[in-house]
């Protein structure tokens, strides 16, 4: 929730009871204006910099208390490195460390937007905004306590102070509507379970409307008609009927065929009659993340009016295990018409994903679809927390991703499809079955089997996103539990090469 801070760009001006940021390369120099700003504590820096050993190497900081000759409650110095350095991805980085010195004790911040080699340019005022609201993001919705660090202050104003103003506001518009998709991504893997379940996440999607993404919700009966019992199966032990959201956003030309995203959205996973052991379970409230993203994705979208059509598609249930619930050995025909033996109920995030991603296919015959789902706990063997796991049928889409990867710091490491894995899904009754029977080669044999729901040989990535979607690595611009992961990377992937 964000509504705690306001965040503005405006002239230079020191908060009297606030905290001011300043940043200085790794010679210790300062920007112009910012070292006239300092004015008579310039010495106390060099001073204090000397007895901490401190550097301005890239993200390290310096903190001063009540420095003497300025109004500041406290004085924070970062340090950027090498200016001629700096990427985008750095200045996301830096509004992070920044908005990490402004306490939430703090009554106000100011950020000083400039370098040792100058004014920073409209496009790194912005980066460094929006890394500032990535990392003011916290979900405490449920904490009715205040904390004891919180005093009295209720919210935070924090200016990026610039001469450039109307410059980074506007420049700020597009990376503020991205931003605010991240923040919608983490509040919905952050729910819990008994708050966010498949109707009420398929209501909260309604939000999208008021940015001007049509939005439609399938209930059990309509995907019944459509013959989607593959993903019926897995939501049938539980009390919470499924749905399936369809959102689009029309920005691009009118016969412009859409790029398309979908979503595993299992509100919570307890693995069914194949149930989970006891230990770490809560942690599958978040096993949605791969539809939150694609939600956040389109919010995105459509706030920065991208020139794009662009689909969203996620399929939500429950997997529980009550006396309606699937078994092992069940045989479901899936909407493809292609029949599958449930061998464990645990992997129900494929069965979902075959449904959606073939309805997404037929329906709207997308350039490309790229799907997202924390499908399997052995991509967490293979990558750990830092890359998801890519599994495509296309090199230019491999390549594309693998670049707004490396440009957005959502990684993705490519994996094998290969027909060579197809016997470990072989069935004695069925078509298929929907687990290779190993846990060896997990992710790949998901992969393997999700492909089988891809329609007339679309262009498509499976994204498997166990490892980032939630519980994944603390950084500059992120402290929540649920990541948000991927809303800037697909934006990125976007806007780079299918906007006109
Ligand atoms: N949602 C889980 C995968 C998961 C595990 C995500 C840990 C995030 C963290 C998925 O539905 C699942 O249970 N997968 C099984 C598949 C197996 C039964 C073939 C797994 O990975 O163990
Ligand atoms: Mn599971
Ligand atoms: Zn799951």
């Amino acid at each position: 929730m964000t509504d705690a801070l306001k965040l503005g760009f405006g002239p230079f001006t020191a908060p009297a009871k606030g905290v001011l940021v300043v940043f200085c390369d790794d010679s210790l120099k300062f920007g112009p204006a910012t070292a006239k700003a300092l004015g008579s504590a310039n010495g106390l820096v060099a001073r204090a910099a000397k007895a901490e050993h401190f550097t301005g190497k890239s993200g390290s900081s310096l903190d001063l208390i009540v420095p003497e000759g300025l109004k500041v409650v406290r004085l924070t110095v970062v340090g950027v490195g090498k200016v001629s350095e700096l990427t985008p991805k750095d200045f996301l980085k830096l509004g992070g460390i920044a908005m990490g010195k402004v306490p939430a004790s703090a009554a106000d911040g100011a950020v000083f937007a400039e370098l040792p080699g100058g004014a920073m340019k409209p496009d790194q005022v912005a980066d460094l905004a929006q890394g500032a609201k990535l990392r003011a993001y916290k979900f405490d919705r449920y904490k009715t306590k205040r904390k004891d660090d919180d005093h009295s202050v209720k919210s935070r104003a924090v200016t990026i102070a610039t001469g450039d103003s109307s410059g980074a506001r506007r420049a700020f518009e597009a990376r503020d509507g991205i931003a605010d998709g991240v923040l919608m991504a983490r509040d919905l893997v952050n729910e819990p379970a008994n708050v966010l379940y498949p109707d009420e996440f398929a209501r909260r999607t309604l939000a999208l409307k008021k940015v001007g993404v049509a939005v439609e919700v399938l209930d059990v009966k309509a995907m019944k008609k459509l013959g989607m019992n593959a993903l019926l199966g897995v939501g049938q032990g539980s009390s919470h009927d499924s749905r399936m959201v369809v959102m689009r956003w029309n920005g691009g030309k009118k016969n412009d065929a859409p790029v398309a995203f979908i979503g595993k959205g299992v509100c919570f996973d307890t693995g069914g009659i194949s149930i989970k052991p006891a230990s770490g379970m809560e942690d599958m409230k978040g096993d949605m993340a791969g539809a939150a993203c694609v939600v956040g994705l389109m919010h995105a979208l459509a706030a920065r009016k991208a020139k794009v059509n662009a689909v969203g598609l996620i399929g939500c249930v429950e997997n529980m295990p009550d006396g309606n619930a699937q078994r092992p050995g069940d045989i479901v025909t899936s909407m493809s018409g292609q029949t599958i033996e449930i061998i464990n109920t645990d992997a129900e995030g494929r069965l979902v994903l075959a449904d959606v991603l073939w309805y997404a296919a037929k329906r709207f015959k997308p350039k490309f679809m790229i799907d997202l789902a924390t499908l399997t706990g052995a991509i967490i063997v293979a990558l750990g927390q830092e890359y998801a796991g890519m599994f495509t049928n296309n090199d230019e889409l491999s390549h594309r991703l693998h670049l707004s990867g490396e440009a957005t710091g959502e990684l993705v490491w490519r994996m094998p499809l290969n027909p060579v894995y197809d016997k470990m899904l072989d069935s004695k009754f069925a078509d298929m079955k929907h687990t290779g029977g190993s846990r060896w080669g997990g992710a790949i044999t998901a992969a393997q089997f999700i492909q089988r729901f891809v329609a007339d040989k679309t262009p498509w990535v499976h994204l498997d996103i166990a490892g980032t979607g939630f519980d994944s690595r603390m950084s500059d611009i992120n402290k929540s539990w649920g990541s948000g992961w991927g809303v800037r990377l697909l934006d990125k992937l976007v806007a780079d090469y299918y906007e006109k």
